[in-house]
């Protein structure tokens, strides 16, 4: 029986819809297994700007502060996408909330649910019996984060953006990913620019350096244009991938679809310690919010990862992993998952389903 304190940020377009789902989840594995979850709702991004002016209030941020994990849905759209940068729920909000927490290793699971591979873009022969990949994104660091700005260029105004790492980035987030390897199948791929950029030689070299410590992991370089190639081309190569900031919110997505669906990946961005922020990959869908329609499950599993990394609760994440493949086994699905001869169902009925396999 343990009590736990997780501020909820449902932020703008479908982060009410999937949060929402994500919470009775969570309600369920309490009620089951007997842990009290207190959910502290706090506003982020254009929900917040459009109620205090600002799109993270110093209030959330405390809140985030002094909770043991944050759930979050997405922020931004196109209501706000005029607003100057630090406004914006994107940096205004979501980049704010990573950088001020120090959450800078981000992990996305890319799952095949055997039942999906029919909804994978990707022919079944290539995929297999099965597809489990990790994408170790850097989330602090990189063009994010480096300077950017407007300046006079020889033709008028021009626009940059600094990609910059230093070897402590790199070598922090190397260590978070061979760490996983080693739980894993001994296997990682880094992904950088290194024919170009010079960001990326030091990535190289850092990684290949932090490689030392791990004898038993297999470590090779790919440059990111070929890695997006390969991805889709053989998926089995990949284990565990670590890579830059932008290159990996790129390459998560491209993942993502591998396994059906955008709204199938969670993710935990985490500090050092157990403390982390626990979101979807996808965006806030301003095309489907409100209508029942977005798949909940990212959302959810992102929960399940909630659970085991921040309260080290192993067998009640697993539980909502179970549920989700049970549900996805028996044919129910959201529309984005949808073929012929499955159910089609909502975002809610989607929600109590998981729910109903937790307490089957
Ligand atoms: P998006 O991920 O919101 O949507 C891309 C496509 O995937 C859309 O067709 C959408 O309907 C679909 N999709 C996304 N999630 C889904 C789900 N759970 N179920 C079913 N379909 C789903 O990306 P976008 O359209 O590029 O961005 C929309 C807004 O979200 C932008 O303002 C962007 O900045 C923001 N965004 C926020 C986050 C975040 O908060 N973490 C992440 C990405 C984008
Ligand atoms: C993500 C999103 C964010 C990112 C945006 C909204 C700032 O795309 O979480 O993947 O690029 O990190
Ligand atoms: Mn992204």
């Amino acid at each position: 029986m343990g009590s736990y304190h997780i501020t909820v940020l449902k932020g703008d377009g479908i982060g009410p819809d999937v949060v929402t789902e994500a919470m009775g989840v969570l309600e369920c594995v309490g009620k089951k297994y007997g842990h009290d979850f207190v959910f502290n709702e706090k506003l982020a991004g254009g929900c917040a700007y459009d109620a205090y002016g600002e799109p993270l209030p110093e209030e959330t941020l405390e809140a985030c502060k002094n909770s043991d994990a944050i759930l979050l849905g997405a922020v931004g759209g196109p209501k706000w996408d005029h607003l100057p940068a630090n406004l914006r729920p994107e940096a205004g909000a979501l980049l704010k909330l990573r950088s001020s927490l120090g959450l800078y290793a981000n992990l996305r699971p890319a799952i095949i649910h055997k039942a999906l591979s029919d909804a994978s873009p990707i022919k079944p022969e290539i995929i297999g019996d099965s597809l489990d990949i990790l994408v170790v994104r850097e989330l602090t660091g990189g063009i994010y984060f480096g300077e950017r700005g407007y300046r006079e260029g020889k033709h008028g105004e021009e626009a940059y953006d600094v990609e910059a790492y230093s070897e402590f980035e790199i070598k922090r987030i190397a260590v978070q990913a061979f760490e996983a390897a080693m739980k894993r199948n001994k296997h990682v791929t880094s992904i950088d620019k290194a024919n170009v950029l010079e960001s990326s030689k030091l990535w190289r070299r850092t990684v290949t350096e932090v490689a030392k410590d791990y004898p038993e992991v297999e470590l090779d370089h790919m440059y990111v244009d070929n890695a997006a190639m390969q991805l889709v081309r053989n998926p089995k190569h990949f284990d565990v991938i670590v890579t830059s900031n932008i290159f990996g919110d790129i390459i998560s997505d491209e993942a993502s679809q591998i396994t059906g669906s955008i709204g199938m990946l969670p993710s935990a961005s985490l500090a050092d310690g157990a403390f982390g922020m626990y979101e979807p990959i996808h965006g806030s869908a301003p095309d489907i919010a409100g209508k029942d329609m977005a798949n909940p499950i990212a959302t959810i599993l992102s929960a399940a990862m909630l659970l085991k990394f921040s309260f080290g609760l192993v067998a009640e994440s697993q539980a909502i992993e179970d549920a989700v493949t049970k549900v996805l086994d028996a044919g129910y699905r959201t529309p984005d998952i949808y073929s012929e001869g499955t159910k089609k169902i909502g975002t809610k009925e989607m929600g109590k389903r998981i729910c109903d396999a937790i307490n089957a």
